[in-house]
């Protein structure tokens, strides 16, 4: 049954398609945003600490679930759950994980939008079309709908190839170039003047800062993001996965690969928002709060390619295309939700079930960008802060309540027989048991009470 819906070649594969899903928009533009506007060092140690003590345990929730069933979400979640009550809960959950990665999808669509413009503005620039790229860069309506079409076909053309050709060979070859190119432009940013400062509030916290609950809440929003937690993405992901994998290597890797590019992102994008302070380019208003956080790094970036001059164009193409294609292997990720959801439980055929989810969802970004200044960030919000962790509290409830502990180890020995000796068994069933889903519910009502 597993070969029949496709399943990653290798442990290569597989890492670099999850890794390939997690690192997108939410490390580069997500994480140093929000560190930015949040006390950058605070944010950061917070982010880091919600990442590896809820994050990671509800990631290996949704693999496990997922190998389990070699199936989407709402059959993973049924499976494991006895008595008509808990299968009601299964489908519901499953189904509003369906809706909030699509939903998602309406935004990420939009920011994805303007990597490709940022990128194609630069490919005009050193072709002397200055007019064109000055359109490419504005943020009107026209070119927004425009390049929100043209990402949405992009994703929709790769899901109709299915798994295999389609997801593991791009995330492959594209993530190792991104990392170099992050790694170069660290470099690069680190010894222009002004960056020390930025160096500096993205590494000394403020501790009373941190104690925030508006900050504890944003953060554990962004690390459930930033690991595509919650709506089914990585339960997906891991139906694709082989019996013969050891899980919590896998996901150990997945997530230390996408942690480390968000904090390597803060590294880029603090300097370079000081560099252009520096430089004279309006990123506070008068009362100390960022211009704006959805636009922030196109024009932080921008400024510290013009830096560079001739190469800065260069960089610049480069750079833009390679988180267009981030956003890619993260795009393709959500709509997979959905569509595999939609062919297994309805028999609809996969390029059916995806032009069809495509075309809906490209109508709610459409609806999203007509009204840009209500619906962007409460889109956003509703999904990223609030639905992800919740539902990502629910699948900690599915995988240490309901599933049962027998088969929860049946299903880790298959990659690793000795696993009953290992730490990972021994933290992890009582972790994901009380831990999480009580620290998630905490934090909530923090934020409600703050
Ligand atoms: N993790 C992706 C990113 O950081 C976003 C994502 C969220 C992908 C949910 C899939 C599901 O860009």
């Amino acid at each position: 049954m597993a070969s029949a819906r496709g399943e990653f070649s290798s442990r290569f594969g597989f890492v670099m398609a999850a890794a390939g899903s997690a690192v997108g928009l939410g490390n580069i533009w997500g994480f140093p945003t929000q560190a930015a506007s949040n006390g950058g060092a605070a944010f950061l140690l917070v982010y880091l600490v919600l990442a590896f003590t809820l994050a990671y345990p509800a990631l290996m929730a949704e693999l496990i679930i997922g190998r389990h069933a070699h199936a989407n979400a709402v059959s993973a979640l049924r499976l494991i759950s006895p008595g008509a009550l808990l299968r009601k809960l299964a489908a519901a959950t499953g189904i509003i994980g369906f809706i909030v990665a699509s939903l998602i999808l309406s935004f990420y669509a939009i920011v994805a939008g303007w990597m490709i413009a940022f990128c194609l503005a630069s490919l005009a620039t050193l072709l002397g079309m200055a007019e064109l790229s000055s359109w490419l860069t504005s943020f009107g309506l026209g070119r927004n709908l425009l390049f929100m079409l043209l990402f949405m076909g992009l994703t929709i053309s790769i899901i109709s190839a299915g798994v295999r050709a389609g997801i593991e060979r791009w995330s492959e070859r594209l993530m190792p170039a991104m990392l170099i190119s992050l790694l170069v432009l660290v470099g690069y940013v680190l010894t222009l003047d002004g960056a020390m400062e930025g160096l500096r509030v993205y590494l000394l916290p403020d501790f009373e800062r941190a104690l925030s609950p508006k900050l504890i809440i944003a953060a554990l929003g962004a690390a459930f993001f930033s690991l595509s937690l919650g709506v089914g993405t990585m339960l997906i992901y891991g139906s694709y996965i082989s019996d013969r994998e050891n899980l919590p290597v896998l996901g150990g890797m997945v997530t230390v690969v996408d942690i480390s590019i968000a904090v390597l992102a803060g590294f880029l994008v603090l300097p370079a928002m000081y560099v252009a302070l520096h430089n004279g380019v309006e990123i506070y208003n008068a009362s100390g709060a960022l211009i704006s956080e959805d636009t922030l790094i196109f024009t932080v970036l921008p400024e510290l390619f013009r830096t560079m001059g001739l190469t800065g164009i260069v960089v610049s193409i480069v750079f833009f295309f390679l988180m267009s294609i981030a956003a890619l292997t993260s795009s393709i990720s959500m709509l997979e939700v959905p569509v595999a959801y939609t062919i297994e439980e309805h028999g609809v055929s996969r390029h059916r079930a995806v032009w069809l989810l495509g075309a809906a969802i490209a109508t709610v970004s459409a609806v999203i960008l007509l009204n840009f200044g209500t619906l962007f960030g409460f889109v956003i919000s509703l999904t990223t802060r609030y639905s992800q962790p919740l539902l990502g509290f629910m699948l900690c409830v599915f995988a240490g309540w309901v599933m049962h502990r027998h088969t929860l180890l049946e299903e880790l020995r298959k990659g690793n027989p000795d696993v009953e000796q290992g730490w990972f068994w021994k933290i992890w069933p009582w972790y994901v048991r009380l831990v999480c889903p009580v620290i998630i519910l905490a934090i909530f009502a923090q934020s409600l009470l703050g």
